[in-house]
């Protein structure tokens, strides 16, 4: 039959307007009426994991709830539409699907972690959604084979705690902050106190599990060699979402060894990090990590601040041992015997972390960290000593509450060449470097704060080949540079690409336009599908 005229203009109109009405509610009517028809159910059934405005305090609580940096939960940041918590894999399969199908972007959160917000936070595109892994964190440790299967939504303690739960002789080489989502984490790397034995926590993936841009869910062997090399460190939100790593548990001793021992610059301060500088990454033992804390701490006379700087570190073996080594590699530092504390792993990890000596190792369980801040971070990694130490100090004491640790590399991190995985920073690197300030007051002059770290990073300038200056992407830093909404643009992207990546970008790019070739996977920083050049 022929439509009468009529009918054909009221068709249009009817056309138009739902094309108007397409708010914010039909976002969300849309999505979840696409969720049903995926698994044939009631669309009630998706009430409690979609969150919307409709319940402020709610969507408020759950935004917030792992937003590690308060500078993106201002009033003024974007929100999302919703926030959908999916509650088994299927549901993030259909989500991917039906934010393609409707053209919805997608954030990705696990741990919330991310330096400059940007897996809750779109600054680039609106409207967009949350994807919170939150409700997924199962662990699954197998002592029998060396491994362990864990959700992207568990947090890196959670992961400690249960494989100490069932040995005390097994660990994990990730990150010191017990908090951090396994999921955004091992995606950009990993790393920590273990790392000069075992290397990164990516360098220690032996298989997983992710949703890729078509909704399939692939592990290693569906995915290929390829794409697997590739989300191993090349940074989180870029290829897909990981549901699950499984990952190689790693022998600890039964008992280890941890200090922390202060100087100030009367205790001579400054001869002790230049001799850290030249010795930590090359020369310590594997089984000794140190890495320097600068803070200002108030001065024993109580006038005015002074700059401490503290050696924090883990050796896997025990006090005997640890003094022999010291005395060899670094006696400087004059560590003594009362300087040294005998603990499990487990309470190791508190240790490092901060956590009072006498905490119990079930706080990891909380799964959620226990202080928020507005901070920046910037990094640098660093191929030889700087020196720097006065300058540095100096700077430190204009701040605030400024933060700047030193870690060392060397160890297991120079046995990995610079291809195994995306992160390129091996054998001729001896230290990553961050610099943080941390505020806690929502009315401060941010710009003041922003100011002082943007000259510090400014003064480190001539301490690297500004050609090769490079930064972990995992210290995530929009300073360096911002994809453009539908950034394609190799050149605008490559300036912070190289920085992260190295000599691995290029793999990267490739990789990113054979697996996502329509770029569902974007975020500020991802790795962009150049179009410009032949892959
Ligand atoms: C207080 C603090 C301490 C830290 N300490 C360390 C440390 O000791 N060692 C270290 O190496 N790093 C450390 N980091 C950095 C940390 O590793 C990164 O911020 C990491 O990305 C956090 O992961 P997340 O899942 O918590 O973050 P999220 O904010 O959830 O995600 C980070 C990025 O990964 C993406 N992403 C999240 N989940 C997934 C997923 N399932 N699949 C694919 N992409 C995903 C997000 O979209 C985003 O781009 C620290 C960060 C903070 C804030
Ligand atoms: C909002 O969500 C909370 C937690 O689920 C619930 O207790 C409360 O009743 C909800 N409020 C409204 C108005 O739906
Ligand atoms: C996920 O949950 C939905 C119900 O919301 C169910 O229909 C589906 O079978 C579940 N999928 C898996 C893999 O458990
Ligand atoms: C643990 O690994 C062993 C050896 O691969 C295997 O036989 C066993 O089934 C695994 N256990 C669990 C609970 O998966
Ligand atoms: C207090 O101590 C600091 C650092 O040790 C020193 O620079 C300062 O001169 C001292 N002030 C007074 C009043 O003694
Ligand atoms: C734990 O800390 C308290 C207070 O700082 C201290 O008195 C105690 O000796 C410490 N215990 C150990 C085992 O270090
Ligand atoms: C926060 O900063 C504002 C402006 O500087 C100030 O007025 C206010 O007292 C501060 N609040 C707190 C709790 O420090
Ligand atoms: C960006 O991408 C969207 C979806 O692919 C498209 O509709 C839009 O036209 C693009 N915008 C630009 C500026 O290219």
């Amino acid at each position: 039959m022929v439509p009468s005229p009529s009918s054909s203009y009221l068709s249009i109109i009817v056309l138009l307007l739902s094309v108007l009405l397409i708010d914010s509610a039909s976002i969300e009517e849309n999505f979840i009426q696409c969720l049903s028809s995926y698994f044939s159910s009631n669309p009630k059934q998706f009430s409690t994991i979609i969150i919307t405005r409709k319940n402020e305090s709610l969507f408020t609580s759950t935004l917030d709830s792992t937003a590690q940096n308060l500078r993106y939960l201002t009033p003024s940041t974007p929100k999302p539409e919703f926030i959908f918590t999916p509650l088994n894999e299927s549901h993030i399969q259909a989500a991917v699907i039906c934010s393609n199908k409707l053209g919805i972007h997608m954030r990705i959160r696990s741990g919330g972690h991310d330096y400059e917000g940007v897996s809750y936070v779109s600054e680039i595109e609106t409207p967009f959604i949350i994807i919170d892994l939150a409700k997924l964190r199962t662990i699954n440790v197998n002592i029998t084979d060396n491994s362990a299967w864990v959700q992207a939504g568990a947090t890196i303690g959670e992961v400690y705690y249960r494989i100490s739960e069932k040995s005390e002789v097994h660990g994990f080489p990730g990150g010191i902050c017990t908090s951090i989502g396994v999921g955004g984490h091992i995606a950009g790397g990993g790393f920590g106190a273990l790392a000069r034995k075992y290397g990164l926590a990516a360098d220690n993936v032996l298989d997983a599990k992710l949703v890729d841009a078509n909704g399939r869910l692939l592990d290693k062997e569906a995915m290929g060699e390829i794409p697997f090399w590739a989300i191993r460190g090349g940074g989180g939100g870029n290829f897909g979402i990981i549901l699950w790593w499984k990952i190689k548990l790693v022998p600890v001793p039964k008992s280890v060894t941890v200090f922390t021992v202060s100087k100030t610059t009367e205790q001579g301060a400054e001869d002790i990090f230049n001799q850290w500088q030249e010795v930590a990454p090359g020369l310590f033992d594997k089984d000794l990590f140190i890495r320097v804390i600068f803070q200002p701490v108030s001065a024993a006379n109580k006038t005015g601040r002074i700059i401490s700087t503290s050696y924090n570190a883990l050796f896997l073996g025990d006090t005997n041992r640890l003094l022999k080594v010291m005395q060899k590699d670094f006696p400087e530092l004059g560590l003594t015997e009362k300087d040294c504390l005998e603990m499990s792993w487990i309470k190791s990890v508190l240790y490092i972390a901060g956590y009072p000596n006498d905490t119990n190792p079930n706080v990891l369980l909380q799964g959620k960290s226990t202080f928020q801040n507005y901070f920046k971070g910037k990094s640098d990694i660093f191929t030889t000593p700087v020196g720097a130490f006065q300058e540095l100090s100096r700077r430190l004491l204009q701040e605030d509450n400024p933060l700047m640790i030193w870690n060392p590399l060397g160890g297991a991190m120079w046995d990995f060449n610079f291809y195994d995985t995306p992160f390129p920073f091996r054998s001729d690197f001896y230290y990553m470097v961050e610099y943080l300030t941390l505020w806690h007051n929502a009315s401060e002059d941010v710009s003041k704060h922003l100011d002082w770290i943007r000259e510090i990073y400014k003064y480190m300038t001539p301490a690297v080949d500004d050609q090769r200056r490079v930064a972990y992407v995992n210290y995530r830093d929009l300073d360096l540079g911002v994809n453009k909404k539908n950034a394609t643009n190799f050149k605008e992207a490559a300036a912070w690409g190289n920085v992260y990546y190295g000599v691995n970008f290029k793999s990267l790019v490739k990789i990113k336009k054979k697996v996502d070739p329509e770029n569902i996977f974007r975020h500020e920083q991802s790795i962009p599908i150049d179009l410009s050049i032949k892959v």
